[in-house]
């Protein structure tokens, strides 16, 4: 289809769906969705002359995966954000099947992308092209179409190119699946970002100490975080054990050294980022203050798109808010985007026995919770967090199956920031030692009951509505 017949059909969809989508009780205050359809991978995040660009994956056309467009949201400080024209519609032979993930870079100050085409064929075959597009003086991007094909020795499935510079190269990190049929990240470089050079394979099933792990690795990305290199990525395939990988699709990373001429990224075991039900290829950028951002997609794919309530208004899909991310002991630490306490309204402080706290209103809000004792608090009538003294439980009703589901996480609790909006919640645990983010539909008005014959001690702010 041409570009201008899929950019007809998304404006249509946008045009006729957007009002009953804002109007979802459920749609976000202040976290990024899209206006109508699906969203799923951040894509493309930068900070491109002081201004912070936020690119997505986005099917305008319905509530599913499909041919996906770039969507693209521009910002000056993270908190209020402007539609910006859509980046990309998939309109050529070589992104037949969409404009898939990927990653901008500025070249000679010019903001460029660097996508995944993705093109399918019959009986499940395909391929897929790692592709350029560049910003013009209007604000458009302009396709250059393929800089690289399928490496030899990969399947079709090839994708999710990050790229950033070092020294007098620039370097990509991809996922993808060898012949065996193996999850993987390969490391290339370019001297003008046109011809890339395969370095080699720097983490992956069978690699570095690693056994079986997982069939195919999406959305890697790499960046250095206090003196360490941090790869990033998201292996499918990875089986549940008792309390990791409960999802249906992991994302997580690895603390090593990378030598680039060797393409030997000496590294320690997997943690996953985040403990919660949703969350997935995330993006990080670097800012021009010096800090390390990151930006996750709050779903899972192959998740329970039918089985959430805003279809039927048809929109699905939020992505996290940003957070920040340090490196501690060699863990990631992360905490939410400082900007965000902008949205902070007047401070509520309270201290007493759990049962006896008031009911919070937590449609948009954040919760600041200290305690070290054991304690139930009920959002929404449909997820319920305890703490039990050594574990911290997660559980909600799995709608498909109607089976309850926990996620969890173990260790000492001293500290709890939990960031609500209407229907999702990013529990930051002992300042960002882990984290559990989730979407959830709660009963409204949206509120928190505490339960529990012990000490908390509260601080509240109810957010302001931004998006
Ligand atoms: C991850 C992913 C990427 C791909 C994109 C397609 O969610 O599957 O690997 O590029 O989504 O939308």
């Amino acid at each position: 289809m041409t570009e201008s017949s899929l950019l007809k059909q998304a404006l249509h969809s946008v045009i006729s769906g957007q009002l009953r989508a804002a109007k979802d009780p459920y749609r976000p205050g202040w976290h990024l969705a899209p206006t109508v359809g699906l969203l799923n991978d951040p894509n493309g995040f930068i900070q491109h002359n002081g201004r912070y660009h936020l690119f997505y994956q986005w099917n305008p056309l319905a509530c599913a995966h499909g041919a996906k467009f770039w969507g693209h949201w521009s910002s000056s400080d993270l908190v209020r954000w402007r539609h910006e024209p859509v980046a990309l519609v998939p309109s050529e032979a070589f992104e037949s099947h969409g404009c898939y993930s990927g990653s901008a870079v500025a070249d000679n100050g010019q903001l460029t992308l660097i996508y995944t085409g993705n093109v399918k064929y019959s009986q499940g075959r395909r391929t897929a092209f790692q592709c350029l597009a560049r910003e013009n003086a209007a604000g458009q991007f302009d396709k250059e179409g393929p800089v690289m094909g399928l490496p030899d020795g990969y399947t079709g499935h090839v994708r999710d190119p990050k790229v950033w510079r070092k020294g007098e190269h620039w370097y990509m990190v991809l996922g993808a699946q060898d012949l065996n049929l193996k999850g993987k990240v390969l490391l290339l470089r370019s001297p003008d970002l046109q011809h890339w050079e395969l370095l080699g394979e720097i983490a992956g099933t069978g690699l570095n100490g690693l056994g079986e792990f997982g069939y195919m690795w999406e959305c890697p990305d790499l960046f250095t975080l206090d003196d360490h290199e941090v790869l990033i990525c998201c292996p499918q395939g990875l089986a549940a054990q008792s309390d990791r990988y409960l999802n249906t699709f992991q994302s997580g990373y690895f603390v090593g050294q990378l030598d680039y001429d060797k393409a030997d990224f000496q590294h320690g075991d997997f943690s996953e980022l985040d403990l919660g039900f949703e969350f997935y290829a995330p993006q990080t950028t670097h800012t021009d203050d010096g800090r390390r951002l990151l930006i996750a997609w709050m779903g899972v794919p192959d998740g329970d798109e039918l089985f959430q309530p805003t279809v039927q208004n048809g929109w699905i899909h939020t992505l996290t808010c940003p957070r920040e991310l340090e490196l501690n002991s060699g863990k990631i630490i992360q905490r939410p985007a400082r900007e965000l306490q902008q949205l902070r309204g007047p401070q509520e402080a309270w201290q007493g026995i759990a049962r006896d706290a008031p009911v919070w209103d937590i449609k948009h809000a954040e919760i600041e919770l200290e305690t070290g004792h054991p304690f139930e608090a009920d959002f929404g009538g449909c997820l319920l967090l305890q703490w039990e003294g050594e574990w911290l439980r997660l559980t909600r009703k799995n709608r498909r199956t109607g089976l309850s589901e926990q996620r969890v996480w173990r260790g000492a609790l001293r500290k709890l920031t939990i960031m609500c909006d209407s229907s999702s919640i990013e529990i930051f645990i002992n300042d960002g030692s882990a984290v559990m983010s989730s979407r959830y539909f709660p009963v409204l008005p949206a509120q928190l009951i505490f339960r529990g014959d012990r000490q908390i001690t509260l601080r509240y702010w109810p957010l302001a509505d931004c998006v």
